[in-house]
């Protein structure tokens, strides 16, 4: 598929790629961004003309109330390159509505699609060189929105900036992870932002995740706000449970995000005829089938971090080992995954997108 109202956009290309300055075989996630970015502002009611201009530093007055008052969202994307140098995108369409059902909660204007795609095009073909072929390898391409006015009255704000910036990136984590089901911390409550890739959700999980780290941890799976006996997210990732050979996953809701590589590896484990279980998982669910030898595995599912196993889990004092299994639907869906973006194989859902 491919969007066809591309506009054009205004182009101030760098004098000097910064490229070869850049060891792309240790790259720290995010870190080093690409040699452009887009940038849109939106006053007087409207987004004006997107323009494409170096990477660089920015100029904001200390009172913008993006830094008072959160109002910020994100999307993360991925371009893939193939074997013959073709360029891609994965499913774009539903980072372009995400972000758009972000901004609405986050009391932003919505962005127009042709100016989203039309940028994302443009960026790509002026980076093509960021982006490197082989499995693993791609550029993550952030968009966000904040919010540019100036004033700290609390109230939403008459300006923003709509900006794209690219970074070329391996996996998010290395190998597995370990995790700690949340007992005391929430990430997200009814009627709130946990939906949204609302940047408070990702600032606020900090903390909580600083303490499971000192405890050896990687990364917490949250739990309802309400009872803590749900399990719903990682924060950086959806959260799939292999109990025998049924694949459990939580429905989305108002606190869970609704991932695309989440609702991609529902469709795939489907097409490879697995039980999928779209349903709530408690903890205690869980902890019993451990117990019982039930457990076969836990992965964690997004752009970021692709597919990553958990290997470990504390919860209630106890610790729990995952097995390592050789042939882990983990290993074949993240398989299936990868071949689909770097057009290795059929695509039989139409979710590539070619740049
Ligand atoms: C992504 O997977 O793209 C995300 O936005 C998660 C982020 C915290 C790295």
């Amino acid at each position: 598929m491919h969007y066809e109202n591309v506009v054009d956009l205004k182009v101030t290309q760098v004098d000097q790629s910064r490229i070869d300055q850049v060891d792309f075989d240790n790259l720290m996630f995010g870190k080093t961004c690409s040699d452009h970015m887009m940038i849109c502002d939106y006053e007087d009611g409207e987004w004006k003309t997107p323009e494409i201009i170096p990477y660089g530093p920015m100029l904001m007055e200390p009172s913008a109330k993006v830094f008072h008052y959160g109002q910020a969202v994100f999307e993360g994307m991925k371009s893939y390159k193939d074997g013959d140098g073709k360029v891609w995108l994965f499913r774009p369409q539903q980072n372009f509505e995400r972000i758009n059902t972000s901004a609405k909660r986050m009391a932003i204007p919505e962005f127009p699609k042709e100016y989203f795609f039309s940028a994302l095009e443009k960026l790509l073909n002026l980076d093509y060189e960021w982006i490197k072929p082989g499995i693993g390898n791609s550029l993550y391409l952030r968009p966000f929105v904040i919010a540019t006015e100036n004033g700290v009255s609390a109230s939403p704000s008459n300006k923003y900036r709509f900006m794209i910036i690219t970074a070329p990136a391996k996996a998010y984590y290395e190998g597995s992870v370990k995790v700690i089901f949340a007992e005391e911390y929430s990430r997200s409550a009814d009627g709130g932002v946990g939906f949204a890739k609302a940047a408070g959700n990702y600032g606020a999980q900090f903390y909580p995740t600083n303490l499971a780290k000192a405890e050896g941890f990687d990364q917490i799976i949250w739990t309802d706000a309400d009872t803590h006996e749900y399990l719903e997210e990682a924060g950086t990732m959806n959260i799939f449970f292999r109990i025998g050979d049924s694949l459990v996953t939580a429905p989305t809701n108002d606190r869970i995000l609704d991932g695309v590589t989440r609702k991609s590896i529902i469709a795939l484990a489907e097409e490879k005829g697995i039980d999928v279980q779209v349903r709530r998982v408690s903890v205690k669910e869980i902890k019993d089938a451990a117990r019982a030898g039930e457990l076969k595995e836990i992965f964690g599912a997004g752009t970021a971090a692709v597919v990553v196993p958990v290997s470990a889990f504390r919860h209630g004092g106890e610790d729990f080992e995952l097995p390592q299994l050789e042939n882990s639907y983990a290993k074949q869906l993240k398989a299936n995954l990868l071949d689909i973006q770097y057009n290795r194989a059929e695509d039989p859902f139409g979710w590539r997108y070619e740049v």
